[in-house]
């Protein structure tokens, strides 16, 4: 059954628990503190598909000042339940000499696709990196990594919605909806 306070995707019953208005509201603070900190300096947002898109196309749209886009794609392989192997495609043509790049991710859960992508990024030389996630688990975090603009910090449940997944579906949701814990 679906009704905008529970929906079920595959097999699992997800429950209604960031409002599309709250995230609206959270978009436009980002994107004004974004516009505040990089005021008069040109900015690059990659953001890590597939997630991320949906948040990534309205936060550009909150951001009042010169912004360009690209995006990338992590695939994660995970061999063994502590150590996964990130990979991550279209890297190399990124162009970030001297350029101020903020990353946009949808979530950062253990933090490991960060800590991963980073260096990456910082050897293709970039005036200065940052990082914007729109959710951030953080009693999952095994890393310590910064992060510069976060949206809504969540406890550790499965989400999907507003780009979020669960098995591929989901992303179109206009709310978020989390596993009962
Ligand atoms: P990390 O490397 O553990 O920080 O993983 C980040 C990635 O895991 C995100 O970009 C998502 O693709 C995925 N992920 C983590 N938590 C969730 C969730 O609750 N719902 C959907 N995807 C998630
Ligand atoms: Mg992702």
């Amino acid at each position: 059954m679906q009704s905008s306070k529970q929906i079920k995707i595959k097999d699992l019953v997800f429950h209604k628990f960031i409002d599309e208005k709250q995230i609206q509201r959270r978009v436009g603070e980002l994107g004004q503190r974004i516009t505040d900190d990089y005021s008069g300096s040109p900015l690059l947002m990659i953001g890590l598909l597939n997630g991320a898109v949906v948040f990534m196309s309205d936060l550009i749209r909150q951001t009042k000042t010169d912004v360009e886009c690209a995006f990338i794609k992590a695939s994660s392989y995970v061999g063994t339940q502590s150590i996964g192997t990130v990979r991550f495609s279209s890297l190399d043509d990124l162009q970030l000499k001297s350029k101020h790049v903020l990353i946009v991710e949808d979530i950062v859960d253990s933090g490991l696709t960060m800590n991963r992508l980073l260096p990456l990024m910082a050897q293709l030389q970039p005036q200065s990196i940052k990082i914007c996630a729109l959710l951030h688990k953080p009693a999952n975090t095994k890393v310590n990594i910064t992060l510069d603009y976060v949206g809504f910090e969540i406890p550790d449940r499965f989400v999907v919605g507003y780009g979020l997944d669960y098995d591929g579906l989901g992303r179109n949701l206009p709310h978020l909806y989390s596993l009962k814990s």
